[in-house]
C-alpha cells in the first residue's frame, strides 16, 4: 500500500507529468497559500541557472494592490500576484561595493535580465504545478512600469518583465490543454528549415482547429475587433491564428514605446 501511494505521488511529481499537464489557470479557489508553500516556489524559482542573477521579485496578497494594477489583466480570483523584473539597482551597488566603475552595455544587460528572469519564471510557475497551484502568465506588465513601480515602491533601474497571477485552480474552471505547433515546424536538426507553404497549413490548421475544438475563444468570450472593415469571421471560425494576426496588426500598444518607458526608468540606451 505504502509503496503504491509512494509511486502514484512520484508519477504524480514526474516532471514530464508536470509540464505535459500544465495549463494556463484563470480562475481560483478562494483558497490561502500556506507561507511555506510560498516558499518553497520562490526558492524553487531562484535555483533556475542565472547570467547575472538579475532578478528579483515582487508578489503580494494584497487585493488592493492587486485591483490597482487590474489593467494589466490581474485576474479577480488572483490569490497571490508576482512580478518579475530584472534588477540592475542591486548590480550597480554590487559593482560599488567592489569599487568598480559602472561601465556595461545596458542593451546588453536588458538581454541577460530577460534571459535570467525567464527561467526562474518558468521554475515558479512548474514548481508551483507540483504543489497543487497553478498560474497564468500577464505579459503587459513592461507597459505598465509607472503603475508598478508606484504600487510596490520600486526604484530606478529596476524593469517589470511579466506578471503571474497564482492561486488554486478552481476545478468548475477547468482550463483545457492548448495546443502547439508540431515539433517538426519548431525545432530543426543542424540547420534551420524554411516552412513551405504545406508546413505553414499545418501549423496553422494544428492551432486553428485545437482552439476551434475546444471553443476557447467562445469560452473567453475574446475576440479582437477589426479597427476598420467589416468582420466576416464569426466566432465559430475565430482561432488562434487569427488572434494572433489581429494582435501583431494593431500597431502602437501604449501612448509610449518601450525604448522610451525604458529610458525613463534609468537605462541607457544609444
Ligand atoms: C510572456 C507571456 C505573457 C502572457 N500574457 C498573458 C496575459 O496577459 N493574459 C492571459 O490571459 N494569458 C497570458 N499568457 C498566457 C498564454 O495565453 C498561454 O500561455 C498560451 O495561450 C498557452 O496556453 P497554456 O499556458 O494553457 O498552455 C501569457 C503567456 C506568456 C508566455
Amino acid at each position: 500500500m505504502v509503496k503504491k501511494m509512494t509511486e502514484e505521488k512520484s508519477q504524480q511529481n514526474d516532471i514530464f507529468n508536470i509540464i505535459n499537464d500544465r495549463r494556463s489557470i484563470r480562475k481560483f479557489l478562494d483558497k490561502d497559500i500556506p507561507d511555506e508553500v510560498l516558499e518553497k516556489i520562490l526558492q524553487a524559482g531562484f535555483r533556475a541557472p542565472f547570467a547575472y542573477q538579475i532578478t528579483s521579485i515582487v508578489y503580494t496578497l494584497d487585493k488592493e494592490k492587486m485591483k490597482k494594477l487590474k489593467r494589466m489583466g490581474v485576474y479577480p480570483s488572483t490569490k497571490l500576484f508576482m512580478v518579475f523584473f530584472f534588477d540592475f539597482n542591486r548590480m550597480e551597488k554590487i559593482v560599488q561595493a567592489r569599487k568598480y566603475e559602472y561601465n556595461f552595455d545596458d542593451s546588453l544587460l536588458l538581454w541577460i535580465g530577460i534571459q535570467d528572469v525567464s527561467l526562474v519564471a518558468e521554475n515558479i510557475i512548474l514548481a508551483a504545478d507540483a504543489l497543487g497551484l497553478g498560474s497564468v502568465l500577464l505579459g503587459g506588465a513592461p507597459l505598465m512600469v509607472d503603475q508598478i513601480s508606484e504600487v510596490f515602491d520600486v526604484p530606478t533601474k529596476v524593469f517589470p518583465v511579466v506578471g503571474l497571477c497564482l492561486g488554486y485552480p478552481d476545478p468548475e474552471h477547468r482550463m483545457d490543454i492548448r495546443p502547439r505547433f508540431p515539433l517538426k515546424h519548431t525545432a530543426f536538426e543542424d540547420k534551420y528549415k524554411e516552412l513551405s507553404e504545406k508546413d505553414l497549413k499545418e501549423c496553422m490548421h494544428s492551432m486553428d482547429d485545437g482552439y476551434i475544438t475546444q471553443g476557447y475563444y467562445i469560452k473567453q468570450n475574446a475576440k479582437i475587433p477589426l479597427t476598420k472593415g467589416d468582420d466576416k469571421i464569426d466566432m465559430s471560425q475565430y482561432s488562434w491564428c487569427e488572434h494572433i494576426s489581429r494582435k501583431i496588426s494593431q500597431g502602437k500598444w501604449s501612448d509610449k514605446s518601450l525604448i522610451q518607458l525604458l529610458r525613463e526608468q534609468g537605462f541607457k540606451l544609444d
